[in-house]
């Protein structure tokens, strides 16, 4: 944060423009930091402790336990006979990981050829159930080994899941066996989706294994970036993984985080690689988040590709 401060004096967010010649100054130079990599690790198991909290486990969620929604004012699911059985055992036995990937969905990683890059990664995290259609390949490979799925969009997609399921486990396909983290107990109206997609995967033996976020991890993980600075009414899903990813690998590489209007040569860039549908602009604070991330990218701690890779 102390550096900000002094690029851009009065510690403003900066304007698209300066945050390009920022990066632009630092160019494609990226140096591990271990002892950077370690504290910030260190920071997240203290405060979140993601290796046993993120997702909703029969060890961390026994019965009787009460989950209270971490994007909802008093409101708690108490886990009983149905929900237990749907949880996994442990979380920590997700990933052996070393070198972990996370793709946000920026615009930037059009025409980036990042796709190789992206698919030697031991551990692949993706979000919001993106599109990985030959079209994009080249750019954003084809390997997954965790993505994300808002209930939201089993809503817009797939009817909420309440007619056919047949269209969701065939798009689920691309995505191969990898996990899906959904935050079933964040805000009330995803509860029932989340536990229809569950059974949609589990009925048809889809290779997929659902994971729910633990509405604990999602709230220490606010406050986590809250005091670092990010103010916002939730937190992307993209810097919900790489908290993830930092506390979890050895080393984390993000790719497709830009939510700048403007790319490294001045031209116009889509806020997605596969649309520019603009979120909702109050909800989150994506340029204030990646401010942050680039923090992190010139201590070391975390290597961020906002260029073409080679
Ligand atoms: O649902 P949400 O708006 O969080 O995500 P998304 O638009 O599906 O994109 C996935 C993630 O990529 C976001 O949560 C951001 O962290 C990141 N992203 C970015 O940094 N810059 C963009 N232009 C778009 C997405």
């Amino acid at each position: 944060v102390l550096c900000w401060f002094y690029i851009f004096p009065g510690y403003r967010l900066p304007r698209d423009k300066e945050i390009v010649e920022e990066v632009l100054r630092q160019g494609e130079v990226w140096q591990k930091n271990q002892t950077g990599i370690d504290v910030y690790r260190k920071l997240l198991t203290e405060c979140c402790d993601p290796r046993r909290m993120f997702a909703v486990t029969k060890e961390n969620s026994p019965m009787g336990k009460v989950l209270w929604y971490d994007g909802e004012f008093y409101h708690s699911h108490t886990v009983n006979n149905e929900t237990y059985p749907l949880f996994v055992k442990r979380g920590g036995a997700v990933c052996v990981c070393v070198c972990c990937a996370v793709v946000g969905n920026g615009g930037i990683l059009r025409h980036s050829k990042c796709g190789q890059d992206i698919d030697q990664a031991d551990f692949i995290m993706r979000c919001n159930l993106p599109p990985l259609s030959k079209e994009y390949v080249e750019d954003v490979g084809t390997r997954t080994h965790l993505v994300t799925a808002n209930p939201s969009i089993i809503e817009k997609r797939f009817q909420n899941l309440l007619w056919s399921r047949k269209a969701f486990v065939e798009r689920m396909k691309v995505y191969g066996s990898s996990y899906i983290y959904m935050p079933a107990f964040s805000m009330k109206p995803g509860t029932d989706p989340s536990l229809r997609a569950y059974y949609a995967l589990a009925d048809t033996s889809s290779n997929l294994t659902m994971l729910f976020a633990n509405p604990e991890f999602l709230r220490t993980v606010g406050k986590f970036w809250k005091a670092r600075a990010v103010h916002a009414k939730r937190l992307s899903t993209g810097l919900f993984l790489v908290s993830l990813a930092l506390g979890l690998c050895e080393e984390v590489t993000a790719y497709g985080f830009w939510p700048f209007s403007v790319g490294l040569d001045e031209q116009p860039v889509s806020h997605h690689y596969y649309d520019n549908i603009l979120p909702y602009k109050w909800f989150h604070a994506m340029p204030e988040e990646f401010v942050q991330l680039w923090h992190l990218h010139k201590s070391g701690t975390l290597h961020m590709r906002v260029g073409r890779c080679p």
